[in-house]
């Protein structure tokens, strides 16, 4: 069998379980307005002229690009800023900025691991995350998710020397927290560095600080912090945080900082701007979760401590079919299924953003619930 023909054959796979992805523009054109519950641009942040005008400051001054790595000639000012406001919302002494989100989990991972450290990581951990650990070199142990029990057996009884936790603050597709005061306690007994992602919990958790800051953990040094500037941040690329220590080290051998091109110049500005607003403007972060408890409950699910409002689905194909259904009513809303659901339950996905009418969410979360107690009605197949 030829590659291409390997390829035809994996295609018709997936559109015959309801599992095609595509690319198609999910913002614009619209021929009209259409109410967005399925971006991650948390507070509306993205289209704020603040950030429009840093940005286009930016290349301005800079250029559109970087130009080289950031231990080349990529680094800027407009890089500097960026990590010490960053730094300075979540409370953390240090800061390193990636090219993305998925670049910084991968860079972390790698940097830390080695044979000598056991990588200890939630089941529900981001793709990003699963690659670093694969990637990193060291023994990996998947944890049951949020089982604390197993956590702390697997720390208690590791014959490595070292080992590195991995959770997300809040879990992106469930949108579950995780127990941070309880994992950085065992983390701490059993002499193991914690690394969160907190993606879905800057400009969310604790005001908008995260929700490492709201545990009473930031500048821990036992916990690290990784983070996307592409959610609340409004802008595009990652980061960690943590010791200067880290920082230093992920400068030296992160195969993702060092060997990749800086992050945008225009990206770091809006970013940096994001984070003043952040922390001057905390009712962008209330109203955020007004919207989300709107929606929780016009669905009659359990309100989920992030943005992201999940309604399971009894199938892909009834997933896809109310998500389109609520396109067709001027609703955009995420449609997940496997393999990027971990417990392999198709959802709707609907997050709550500061700048949406919270009537108007309320309306279209009742209508997606409505779709899909028909469609359990309908179907054999358990939700
Ligand atoms: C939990 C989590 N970590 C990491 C990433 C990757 O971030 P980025 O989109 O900036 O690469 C994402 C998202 O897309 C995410 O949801």
């Amino acid at each position: 069998m030829s590659v291409l023909e390997w390829l035809a054959e994996a295609a018709a796979q997936r559109a015959a379980r309801d599992l095609v992805r595509t690319t198609d523009p999910g913002r614009s054109p619209h021929t009209r307005p259409m109410l967005d519950l399925a971006s991650n641009d948390y507070l509306g942040l993205g289209t704020d002229p603040r950030l429009r005008e840093a940005a286009v400051g930016a290349i301005r001054r800079f250029g559109t690009g970087a130009g080289a790595s950031r231990v080349v000639t990529g680094t800027t000012a407009a890089h500097e800023e960026l990590e010490g406001e960053l730094a300075a919302l979540t409370g953390q002494p240090a800061c390193l900025a990636f090219s993305s989100g998925y670049a910084a989990n991968i860079g972390i991972l790698t940097a830390l691991g080695d044979p000598g450290t056991l990588i200890v990581s939630d089941a529900h951990v981001h793709a990003s995350l699963i690659d670093g650990a694969r990637l990193s070199r060291s023994p990996v142990a998947v944890c049951p998710h949020a089982d604390l029990g197993r956590l702390e057996a697997l720390l208690r009884d590791r014959t490595l020397p070292r080992a590195v936790v991995v959770v997300e603050s809040i879990y992106s597709v469930l949108g579950d927290a995780a127990d941070l005061p309880a994992i950085a306690a065992l983390c701490a007994r059993h002499d193991a560095l914690l690394v969160v992602d907190e993606a879905h919990g800057i400009g969310v958790a604790g005001g908008g600080r995260g929700a490492v800051h709201a545990a009473g953990l930031a500048g821990a040094g036992h916990v690290v912090v990784t983070a996307t500037l592409s959610k609340s941040l409004g802008a595009q690329g990652g980061a960690v945080l943590g010791p200067p220590l880290l920082r230093e080290h992920l400068v030296n051998t992160a195969r993702t900082f060092v060997f990749d091109t800086g992050l945008a110049p225009a990206a770091a500005a809006a970013a940096a701007r994001a984070c003043r607003i952040i922390g001057a403007e905390p009712e962008r972060v209330a109203a955020l979760h007004a919207v989300a408890e709107r929606i929780a409950s016009a669905a009659g699910v359990p309100q989920a401590p992030g943005a992201v409002q999940s309604l399971p689905m009894p199938s892909p194909a009834h997933a896809v079919e109310a998500a389109a259904r609520l396109h067709a009513d001027g609703v955009l809303v995420g449609c997940f299924r496997p393999p990027s659901v971990p417990d392999g339950i198709s959802r709707l996905r609907l997050t709550a953003r500061s700048t949406v009418d919270p009537c108007a969410a309320a309306a279209a979360a009742a209508r997606a619930a409505a779709y899909g107690t028909a469609a359990r009605r309908t179907s054999e197949v358990p939700a």
